[in-house]
């Protein structure tokens, strides 16, 4: 599955991207995100699988389409094949205020695995540290923040006050980051995004060692298939604080609302590809750049079982007889 599929999916993060960067900084994030969803959904339909949507746009009847339940892919039209059977998360664009600003960040994403290799998690906010491959295992959920800290300092070999730790820029943090402050880390606040931030708390180099705080429970899915094939780690725990948060985890058959979630048990496939591209330049991907003769995108694909990490840089066309390619 990950070899046939991952540049098919690379196809379908691509084409999603450019349809959403057309609409960057137009100050309209429904229509950054219908532009995605809907390039998103017509390309899928030619990628070679017999597809369910795990994680999409919410339930059948408040999203048109990429629906929670709905079948996508080539096995919906063409029954004389068999095709292999994958679940799907989406998050057609990730980051829809960051691309109607043209602020960094906004990409478009996708996860694929087996059957039951994602988690089905409910549309709740959800509580998160995210760490790379050498701090698995040294932070607790339920640790104090500073003793998190000092064990990520510890693996990494570095003082404290020389780390970066991305943190949603939400009043309800306020508590958490004064208490990263207290212990002298460093705090990059992001207005959205903390899937991207997640992935790159798992690649050395981007100078990113941590993210802390509450997101969305979609978001934490799709983190944690990319951290599967990174090697990084993501605790979790569903944040249920109404009466129809707990009724909606009873519809999902989640028993326990305190569990604390691994990145397994998130994202516990055997196969998983995971693929972005980058709609607006940021730190990993470069965003989506138009040049009159086509268009050049920048996305990353990741298998787990084949251990792929792959960046891929690729000039879309047009189809003119005079076309050029410029090399930089
Ligand atoms: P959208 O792309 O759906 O706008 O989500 C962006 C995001 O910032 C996520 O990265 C994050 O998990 C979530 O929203 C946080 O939710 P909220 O904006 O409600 O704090």
């Amino acid at each position: 599955m990950e070899k046939e599929l991952s540049l098919e999916f690379l196809r379908v993060v691509e084409r999603a991207a450019i349809a959403s960067a057309h609409t960057m900084g137009l100050g309209d994030r429904h229509k950054s995100d219908q532009m995605a969803v809907e390039a998103m959904r017509s390309e899928m339909d030619s990628v070679g699988m017999d597809g369910t949507i795990v994680i999409g746009e919410g339930e059948r009847d408040e999203a048109p389409m990429l629906f929670i339940g709905e079948k996508v892919g080539a096995a919906v039209r063409d029954k004389t094949r068999a095709f292999p059977a994958v679940d799907i998360a989406v998050d057609p664009l990730e980051g829809t205020n960051l691309c109607a600003t043209g602020e960094p960040n906004a990409i478009v994403v996708l996860a694929a695995s087996d059957r039951g290799g994602l988690l089905h998690a409910p549309d709740l906010y959800m509580e998160k540290i995210i760490v790379g491959p050498s701090c698995k295992g040294a932070v607790d959920l339920d640790a104090p923040v500073a003793d998190n800290l000092k064990a990520i300092a510890k693996r990494l070999n570095r003082k404290v006050e020389d780390l970066v730790i991305i943190v949603l820029d939400r009043p309800r943090h306020e508590e958490l980051i004064n208490q990263i402050r207290a212990t002298g880390a460093r705090i990059r606040l992001i207005s959205d995004g903390d899937l991207s931030a997640g992935i790159s708390a798992a690649v050395v180099g981007t100078g990113v060692h941590a993210v802390m705080g509450t997101g969305g429970a979609p978001e934490g899915v799709l983190t944690a298939a990319a951290l599967r094939c990174l090697n990084g780690q993501i605790l979790a725990r569903l944040v249920a604080s109404k009466p129809e948060h707990h009724e909606r985890l009873a519809q999902m058959g989640i028993k326990d609302a305190k569990r604390i979630y691994a990145t397994e048990d998130l994202a516990p496939g055997k196969k998983i590809i995971f693929a972005c591209t980058g709609v607006t330049g940021g730190g990993l991907l470069r965003g989506v750049r138009f040049f009159g003769e086509g268009t050049r995108t920048h996305s990353l694909i990741l298998t787990y079982d084949d251990r792929q990490v792959r960046f891929i840089d690729t000039v879309h066309l047009k189809k003119s007889p005079d076309v050029k390619v410029v090399f930089y």
